[in-house]
């Protein structure tokens, strides 16, 4: 292997920017030549690459969003866009690609190994923190500490007006954010897409904390959780069924995608992007690398996408305890 591409492809993430310059890097070091493919999957396609140098990379360990820029290309999806794709490659001489993003780019990735044999490994990188493989996703920690900080924010406001508050958090199918996020933040109920709580155990959980002397609550709803038709829902049931607050809502939407990356990010997107490289150039492919036990390990892209990475009930039985 001479020549590695490498791209950032689905939602951007915190930290995607620490792991080009990993990849970049470590190709720098082992005499690798790099290419940046711009835009994901639609870059591919339409040969928007550029030769990137350990200099090209400088002062962007510290900067979220990404340098290549990504996008979530339907052209990819058709067998035309994906010759387009592969010939773009061939002309460029790249031999292989680092893949950074959650389970779209995977599953490019794999139809594309299928297709053409071509060298892919995978990164993860995405705030949901849904695949499996890896016990955290880059970008993940950061839209904790995102999350966080502005429901405490939230609470300073929640508790002068003694109002309940539903915060919606991001995660079309996974409770991860929420869960985690809500724990930190000191939840009074947390609604994700794992778990059904049911209207009613709702109601109830609320009139309970009510009764225990609390004058104001937050409740934090995973995007995915289907309890209410939308949050606005919800919280118009709620204020209706319980009278006992004022109720507001708060869509913390992209602000959780933005920002610089946490040190945890950057450091588990280093581990990451320099395992990628060395994994190619150890003849390895179809693989995602990710961190088990504080442990760089390896996934099948295809498990990485159709495993189950289940939320940590403990944290479930945690946050319950702590809402008394
Ligand atoms: O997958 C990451 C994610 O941020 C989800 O949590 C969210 O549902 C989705 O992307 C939003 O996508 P878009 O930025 O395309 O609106």
């Amino acid at each position: 292997i001479k020549k590695i591409g490498v791209m950032t492809s689905g939602g951007d993430a915190p930290g995607m920017n620490a792991a080009i310059r990993a990849v970049v890097r470590a190709c720098s070091y082992y005499n690798v030549d790099c290419v940046g493919i711009y835009r994901g999957y639609q870059g591919l396609i339409d040969g928007d690459f550029k030769n990137l140098s350990a200099r090209h990379v400088s002062n962007i360990i510290n900067r979220g969003g990404t340098i290549l820029k990504t996008a979530r290309s339907n052209e990819f999806r058709t067998k035309e866009g994906r010759a387009k794709a592969y010939k773009h490659l061939k002309n460029a001489e790249i031999d292989a690609l680092v893949l950074i993003g959650g389970d779209g780019t995977f599953t490019g990735g794999m139809v594309f190994n299928n297709e053409y044999n071509f060298p892919c490994i995978g990164i993860p990188g995405t705030i949901d923190n849904d695949i499996f493989g890896t016990n955290y996703t880059i970008g993940f920690d950061t839209a904790l500490n995102t999350v966080v900080e502005v429901i405490d924010k939230i609470r300073d406001t929640a508790s002068s007006h003694n109002r309940l508050f539903f915060v919606e958090v991001m995660g079309r199918d996974a409770g991860f954010i929420a869960l985690n996020a809500g724990v930190g933040a000191g939840a009074e109920e947390i609604l994700i897409p794992e778990e059904d709580m049911g209207l009613d155990r709702l109601l109830e959980s609320l009139k309970r904390s009510k009764r225990s002397g609390k004058s104001s609550s937050i409740v934090v709803v995973a995007e995915g959780d289907k309890i209410g038709k939308n949050v606005f829902e919800l919280a118009d049931y709620v204020e209706k069924n319980l009278k006992q607050y004022e109720v507001r809502v708060s869509v913390l939407g992209h602000m959780q995608r933005g920002g610089s990356p946490s040190c945890f990010d950057r450091v588990l997107a280093s581990r990451l992007g320099v395992s990628a490289v060395e994994l190619l150039l150890d003849g390895k492919t179809n693989l995602m690398v990710g961190l088990i036990n504080n442990k760089v390990q390896t996934t099948n892209l295809e498990n990485a996408v159709k495993g189950h990475h289940a939320i940590n009930r403990e944290l479930l039985r945690v946050s319950d305890i702590m809402s008394i």
